[in-house]
């Protein structure tokens, strides 16, 4: 396993990430379809959209620890 943390937020419309459906190591945005990579936030198939914030995680002792 590996552990990754990115920003919620759509940069398309500002739009929540909590409900968007993940396929692979990918999340669709729920809102219009855009697609994000869960590994490093890279808007993927539209670069106008911009990419998403990623931050270090990691596990210690049973708790994720991400670092914003
Ligand atoms: S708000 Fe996410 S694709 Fe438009």
């Amino acid at each position: 396993g590996e552990i990754y943390a990115i920003e919620n937020y759509c940069p398309h419309a500002i739009q929540t990430l909590t409900d968007g459906e993940v396929f692979g190591s990918m999340i669709k945005c729920k809102k219009h379809g855009a697609v994000f990579s869960l590994v490093d936030g890279r808007c993927i198939g539209n670069e106008r959209i911009g990419n998403l914030k990623k931050y270090s995680a990691s596990v210690v002792d049973g708790a994720v620890i991400v670092k914003l």
